[in-house]
């Protein structure tokens, strides 16, 4: 969900809209807001909408009322639904019982059902179906002890369970918005006599680029008059850590294209070169962000996983084949939300790479918790500075793919290939290599990359063609040897995301062990094709599968190298990238089929920056 709150000298309500317009990719199946009105410096009082869909459908509602008047200090809340569908009713924010506070919340309160019952029991109506309204009540009913709203908080939060950021004001207080932080994240902007609270920077950069993150069971208040203060759930006063964004805040305009997505994708080649930039020292030795791990510790380290969840997990899937193959050091990759539950063997020799383009993704920090836990050394890579998950980890690698505001990721995944890429010729350097001559190789050529991404962009016009003929269709398989095999599965990834249609990625091998079946006449098979050069076993292997799916009637769209004869006089499209190592080639080979993904769906009349059902992050397990 996505979380505004703020007190200050403009408009209160167009800051809060604002700033739920640029969190919108954090939810979107409803929205809503809390101000406060102050109009004579005496009776102040408080005022809820809210709105089941978009966010334009709230500001619909607002545009219907006087707005003459201006609020004090708001709240507002875009809504990836968990507890209830998405309806008017269980829109946030949510009211105590007496209407006198109004809260927001991102997460979810675990021990709602006893909460409930208890408050049920002492004559509380529940309005809604969401475990939110549990935490108005209990506010409310603090709130009417002391009038005090950040006491208030405290004891509500001792009484919590799960995850959850909440915010809250109150009616009869027009200069305070308190927020609370436990797993959930808020981070707070500091303008000139102006205060935010928000779940990402994104919300306020275009006001200031000054920041705090705050660390975990901690209680901020912001106000007009007193500034800000923190405090932990023991009521202990507290600080958080100051930060400066970098990002652009032109990166969070669309800037001439029709989508975001589409955008972004052109991006990719600045992302990634500025991925890259300084992270290679004169001695030619690869640089990490942040380190708290000694070369001795690297050295120690006798296995690696790699722990991501979405499209992050994708880019894990290709660094397995690097990490192995430069350091010999075994590797395994695992999705987050499987990874904690299943007791994996870990110890301080063991690595755990965690991606996470948020930073913030709960199944992936849980993760990361439960190996720091069995004392395993944990590096990240991530996207947003002053997120959880890098703050937690032991050696931190920044990607600088800047803002990425479509649901569906692309300059964010090249960034992370880039990105771990880097992470395993480190690994391969502090232990001392065996191929030397091969990294220094494949350091000049990750430096050519981006030109050759542009490249691949600029040719893209057939693929687009592809698509509008494979609109349609019911199902869309795609298939990849090697490093190809993740690049079939984001590219079935995307399809599904944007398009909602049956896309499937599968190793091409696999193919006639059973999901050959699913081939009818003219069902496309994207095959994602390996170099042909050195005569490649891999290549014609692949060539092979796409002789079997051939033979029973799809029509085969192939990504290959450019000059690739071979796969040309045996596919029914071809699509050229310039030729790289086979390692770093699904940062070429990924572009085709993201521009395959939104050219279908939008063929299909999709929403391609906020596809159904979806939340860009996602902070519940
Ligand atoms: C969500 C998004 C995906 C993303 C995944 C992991 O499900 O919709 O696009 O890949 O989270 O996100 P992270 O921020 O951890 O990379």
């Amino acid at each position: 969900c996505g979380i505004v709150g703020y007190v200050g000298a403009r408009s209160v309500v167009d800051v809060v809209i604002d700033g739920l317009r640029r969190l919108e990719y954090r939810g979107y199946d409803s929205a809503g807001v809390a101000l406060v009105f102050n109009p004579d410096g005496a009776d102040s009082y408080l005022e809820v909408d809210k709105k089941a869909g978009k966010l334009a459908n709230l500001e619909a509602v607002l545009a219907e009322q006087d707005r003459s008047l201006e609020a004090a200090c708001g709240i507002g809340h875009t809504r990836w639904a968990t507890h209830g569908v998405p309806s008017d009713r269980n829109a946030h924010p949510h009211l105590s019982a007496d209407g006198r506070v109004a809260i927001i919340h991102n997460g979810i309160i675990e021990n709602f059902g006893q909460l409930r019952a208890e408050l049920e029991a002492t004559g509380v109506e529940f309005l809604s179906d969401t475990d939110t309204e549990v935490a108005a009540h209990l506010l409310g009913r603090e709130y009417a002890v002391d009038g005090d709203l950040t006491e208030a908080m405290t004891r509500v939060c001792t009484r919590l369970e799960g995850a959850f950021t909440l915010l809250a004001v109150a009616a009869d207080d027009p200069d305070t918005v308190v927020g609370a932080r436990r797993n959930s994240p808020l981070v707070v902007g500091l303008g000139e006599g102006e205060y935010f609270l928000a779940s990402d920077v994104a919300a306020f950069i275009a006001y200031t680029t000054e920041a705090i993150e705050l660390g975990q069971d901690q209680i901020v208040t912001i106000s007009r008059a007193d500034g800000i203060t923190v405090r932990g759930f023991d009521g202990e006063p507290s600080e958080g850590k100051p930060f400066s964004v970098d990002w652009d805040i032109a990166a969070a305009e669309k800037g001439g294209y029709d989508t975001f997505m589409a955008k972004e994708i052109h991006e990719q080649p600045q992302a990634v070169a500025d991925t890259l930039r300084g992270r290679i020292d004169e001695a030619g030795q690869i640089v990490l962000d942040e380190v708290r791990m000694s070369d001795q510790d690297f050295r120690d380290i006798d296995k690696v996983f790699i722990v991501a969840c979405g499209t992050s997990y994708h880019a894990g899937l290709v660094t397995k084949y690097a990490i192995e193959h430069w350091t010999r050091i075994p590797c395994e990759v695992e999705l987050a939300s499987e990874f904690r539950y299943r007791d994996p063997v870990l110890d301080r020799s063991t690595l755990v790479v965690v991606i996470s383009q948020s930073g913030e993704t709960m199944d992936t920090l849980m993760a990361l918790r439960h190996a720091k836990d069995q004392k395993a050394r944990v590096l990240a890579i991530s996207n947003t500075v002053g997120s959880t998950i890098p703050r937690e980890s032991d050696a931190v690698l920044y990607t600088r793919a800047g803002i990425e505001v479509a649901v569906a990721s692309t300059k964010a995944f090249l960034t992370q290939l880039a990105a771990c890429y880097l992470v395993g010729l480190h690994l391969a350097q502090v232990r001392g290599i065996k191929y030397a001559d091969e990294v220094s190789a494949i350091l000049d050529e990750l430096v050519a990359a981006p030109g050759k991404i542009a490249k691949v962009i600029e040719h893209l016009e057939p693929v687009r063609e592809m698509a509008r003929n494979s609109a349609g269709k019911d199902r869309v398989l795609f298939i990849g040897r090697h490093v190809g095999y993740p690049v079939a599965l984001e590219g079935a990834l995307k399809l599904k995301e944007l398009a909602y249609l049956h896309a499937e990625g599968f190793a091409a091998g696999e193919l006639k062990h059973g999901p050959i079946s699913l081939i009818e006449e003219g069902t496309p098979v994207v095959a994602i094709v390996p170099s042909p050069r050195g005569r490649s076993l891999l290549h014609d292997k692949i060539i092979s599968n796409i002789q079997e799916v051939k033979a029973r009637g799809a029509k085969v769209i192939a990504i290959c190298e450019e000059g690739d004869a071979i796969t040309a006089s045996h596919a029914d499209f071809v699509i050229e990238t310039p030729a790289t190592p086979t390692l770093l080639a699904p940062l070429l080979t990924t572009v085709p089929l993201q521009e395959f993904a939104i050219e279908l769906a939008t063929a299909m009349g999709r929403d391609i920056d906020q596809p159904r059902n979806l939340a860009k992050s996602v902070t519940v397990e």
